[in-house]
């Protein structure tokens, strides 16, 4: 694939298997003239994505390196005040710019330390994992995990630049990989039709299109950030699958089960609120039944038992603690258009659960 260029609020993403004569055009601009990089990596990123990126990128070699160990788990208060005391030790300033290599998880914390550091150093990132390359690495949300509450402590703030390189997701094993196609199917469900259509005539493991998968995704992610910079109304709609997804992700964590990863409880939400989508905003039944046996085909299904559906309404109504019983969704009335703002009542979301019961 060439060299594609999407501009974001106030920075370029740069995406293609050819963007290194261009990302060097980017780093000898003058305002890169005094710039001190430091890269950001986690064991993994250090050995399966570092070198192939200073063997490119002659401006990186010889610059200090930082470990974080990867993981959810590490994405935490005290693991940034390791890494601003090493900033410190290193006297990094000003001119100081962290390069992220990493997944989702690095782009968050890395991107929050030098969102905070000195109020503010600048950043590059480059992704490493699909979730990265369409959603973590752009957007401006950086964050951490406090204790057991998902991204509480963050701020906006935005990189110089994103440059994404398709092949460095070659070494990604393939649970990683899934996890971030739950957020394609997504994107296409939620804004375009015409990607939903591409999709669906073809299995995750059978997809060899991956460039083309990625770049429409961030366009998509892209376009919906740029209207709604700070998540207060539009931006909504890439909850779609997320409200009921991040129920089954903290029923699984109660059960100590950790066989269903984000990606998955995401697929799964996709499922129950499309339904929802058909019970009440009259998506079509006919292509309520294609999206939820394509993902079906494509996501290991998460049963439910016993008091289960119970317990998710109840996890529900906790998330959203203001809202009384009822529950907000994004729901798709049609193809690749989405409505923020949807209320249901118990019964209609007990009635998606039962549905997708009997999938099984
Ligand atoms: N800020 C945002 O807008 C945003 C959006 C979506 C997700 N997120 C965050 O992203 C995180 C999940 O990210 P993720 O799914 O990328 O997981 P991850 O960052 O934990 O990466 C998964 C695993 O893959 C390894 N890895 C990374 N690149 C690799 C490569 N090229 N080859 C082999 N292994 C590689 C990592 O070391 C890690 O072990 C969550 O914390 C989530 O909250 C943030």
């Amino acid at each position: 694939m060439p060299i594609r260029i999407l501009r974001a609020e106030t920075y370029p993403i740069l995406i293609g298997e050819d963007i290194f004569d261009e990302v060097q055009v980017h780093l000898r601009e003058p305002e890169m003239k005094d710039a001190k990089y430091i890269l950001m990596v986690d064991e993994n990123t250090r050995n399966l994505c570092l070198p192939l990126l200073l063997e490119k990128l002659e401006q990186f070699r010889g610059a200090t390196v930082i470990e974080i160990p990867s993981g959810e788990n590490m994405k935490n208060i005290p693991t940034c005040m390791e890494i601003w005391q090493k900033l410190i030790d290193l006297k990094a300033d000003r001119n100081t710019v962290l390069v992220n290599v990493g997944g989702g998880v690095l782009m968050d914390i890395a991107s929050f330390i030098a969102a905070t550091y000195r109020r503010g150093i600048r950043f590059i990132n480059i992704p490493t994992t699909l979730v990265g390359q369409i959603d973590a690495a752009f957007g401006g949300k950086v964050g951490v995990n406090l204790s057991d509450l998902k991204n509480q402590i963050g701020v906006f703030a935005n990189p110089d630049a994103v440059y994404i390189y398709p092949a460095l997701l070659k070494t990604l094993p393939v649970m990683d990989k899934l996890s971030g196609f739950a957020e394609v199917v997504k994107y296409a469900l939620i804004m375009d039709q015409h990607f939903w259509k591409l999709l669906r005539n073809v299995n995750f493991v059978q997809i060899k299109f991956w460039d083309d998968i990625i770049f429409r995704s961030v366009e998509i992610k892209n376009r919906i950030v740029k209207n709604d910079p700070f998540d207060k109304r539009l931006r909504k709609r890439l909850n779609f699958g997320h409200t009921i997804g991040h129920a089954f992700e903290t029923l699984a964590i109660h059960r100590m089960d950790q066989s269903l990863s984000h990606g998955s409880s995401v697929a799964m939400g996709i499922i129950c609120e499309t339904f929802l989508s058909s019970k009440i905003k009259g998506l079509p039944w006919e292509i309520m039944e294609e999206i939820a046996s394509y993902i079906l085909q494509n996501f290991p299904y998460y049963p439910l038992e016993g008091d289960d559906m119970g317990k998710i309404i109840k996890i529900l109504q906790q998330d959203q603690k203001n809202a009384g019983e009822s529950v907000n969704f994004t729901l798709i009335p049609s193809l690749g258009h989405a409505l923020i703002d949807q209320y249901c009542d118990p019964e209609t979301i007990l009635s998606c659960l039962q549905f997708y019961r009997e999938l099984d």
